[in-house]
Order: structure tokens, then C-alpha cells, then sequence
């Protein structure tokens, strides 16, 4: 193989290993936060925490146990070989991530409705609409699944695929954006303009690039 190519596959591989890394960190980092509020009382600990409020307490701190265990899945669903070996895994897994991206839409969205955001109604919005989207996305996957019409199932899970990083997203551009600038136009209250702009952008952007995509790969196959 030539020396270019190699080093290509080799930049692929680390980059994807790295990937792979920053699941790992954030999904661990979900898991346990997750635990924690489900079991203990973490008034002290965190704002996200409503004291003497179970439904909230429930559907926030399971939507961060639900979504760690469908990040750490997803990732595997659209390796062919996976799916051909093991088709009967594929569909388990699949199953699996469904309903937990389900439930983990239906956990934020229940938050956003009793407590808000911290940011207020923009954020809101943009996290709403996130929630939405990730349960049509799941819903979808499932009936096409079920329907055995596989090019429609494909095209859904790879949207929920995005959604389901999206939230991995969310804080690494947070990481690249304070290590190139020290947390300009950022504050706690996440109301600053590079906060605004990241309500949405975590998910948008990379839900167009998708169907730009996948309108390029239905042209190339007619
Ligand atoms: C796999 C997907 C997801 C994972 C792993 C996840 C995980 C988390 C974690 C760990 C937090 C705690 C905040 C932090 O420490 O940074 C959080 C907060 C939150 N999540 Fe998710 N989440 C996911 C998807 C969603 C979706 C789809 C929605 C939309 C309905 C959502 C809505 C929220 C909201 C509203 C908060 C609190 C925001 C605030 O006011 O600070 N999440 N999530």
C-alpha cells in the first residue's frame, strides 16, 4: 500500500479512536450524573436537581441514563458487516436505542416543560425542538424498520444517529470553542451569543449536511 494511503488510515483510525474516546468520557460522565439524581438528593450539587419534585427529578436524570447507553450503542448499528453477521443483534441493539432515545426526547421535553432551561425561552426552543425531532427521527427508524422498506429505515437511523451525538456535540464545540478563545461571547447562564447560537447549532447544521448526503448518494444509485 503507498506510503500516503497508509498514512490516511492511519490519521482515520486516530481519529476515529478518539472519537470513540469522547463517547466513552461524556456517556461515563452521563451514567453517573444520572444515578446520582435518581438515588440521591443533589440540591447542593446542581440546579438541574428541582427538590421535592420526583416527575422532573425521574425524567431529567433517566433521560442522562438512557442517553448514555444509546450513544455508547449507536455507533455500531451502521457497520454492514456487524449487520450482516448478526442481523438478529442489529435488530436488539436497535430496538434498544429506539426506545431509549425515545424516552430520553420525552425526559428533556418533560423538564423543559416543568422547569425550563437554564438560558430561558431560546434555549428552550432550540432543546425542544431537538426533543422533537429525535422522537420522530426514533419513531421513524422503527416503522420503516417494521414496514422492511430498508432504504427509508437507513436514511431515519442515520438521523437519529446525529441527534443521538448531537449532545457530544454540544460540548465539544464548547471544548474547541474555549481552548481557541477562553469562553468569548460564553457565560454560565449559557446567554451569551456563541451560546445562542449553539441552541440550535449542535444539531442543525449536521442534520443538513446529512441530507445533503444522502440526496448525493440517491443520485449516484439512479
Ligand atoms: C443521547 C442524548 C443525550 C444525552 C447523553 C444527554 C445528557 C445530558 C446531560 C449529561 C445533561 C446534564 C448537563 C451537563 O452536565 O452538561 C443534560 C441536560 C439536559 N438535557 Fe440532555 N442529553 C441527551 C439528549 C437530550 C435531548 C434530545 C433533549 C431535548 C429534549 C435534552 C434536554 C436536556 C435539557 C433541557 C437539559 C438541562 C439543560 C439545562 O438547563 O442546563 N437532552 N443532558
Amino acid at each position: 500500500m503507498p506510503l500516503r494511503k497508509r498514512l490516511a488510515l492511519m490519521a482515520g483510525y486516530s481519529g476515529l479512536l478518539l472519537l470513540g474516546l469522547f463517547i466513552l468520557g461524556f456517556a461515563a460522565y452521563s451514567l453517573r450524573f444520572g444515578l446520582r439524581g435518581v438515588r440521591l438528593d443533589l440540591s447542593d450539587v446542581t440546579y438541574i436537581y428541582t427538590p421535592g419534585d420526583t416527575f422532573t427529578n425521574i425524567a431529567i436524570f433517566s433521560h442522562m441514563i438512557l442517553g448514555a447507553l444509546a450513544m455508547v450503542l449507536v455507533p455500531f448499528q451502521p457497520i454492514r458487516r456487524l449487520r450482516r453477521r448478526f442481523p438478529w443483534l442489529h435488530r436488539m441493539v436497535g430496538r434498544l436505542i429506539v426506545f431509549a432515545s425515545a424516552f430520553v426526547a420525552l425526559g428533556g421535553l418533560a423538564y423543559i416543560a416543568t422547569r425550563g432551561t437554564i438560558a430561558g425561552p431560546l434555549m428552550d426552543v432550540g432543546f425542544a425542538l431537538y426533543g422533537v425531532l429525535m422522537l420522530g427521527c426514533a419513531i421513524q427508524t422503527l416503522r420503516h424498520a417494521r414496514g422492511r422498506d430498508f432504504a427509508r429505515h437507513s436514511a431515519w437511523a442515520l438521523r437519529l444517529f446525529v441527534l443521538v451525538m448531537g449532545s457530544l456535540i454540544f460540548r465539544l464545540h464548547y471544548l474547541i470553542w474555549f481552548t481557541l478563545t477562553d469562553g468569548m461571547w460564553s457565560n454560565e447562564h449559557l446567554t451569551g451569543g456563541f451560546d445562542q447560537v449553539q441552541y440550535f447549532g449542535f444539531y442543525i447544521p449536521y442534520l443538513v449536511a446529512l441530507e445533503i448526503w444522502l440526496k448525493r448518494r440517491a443520485r449516484a444509485e439512479t
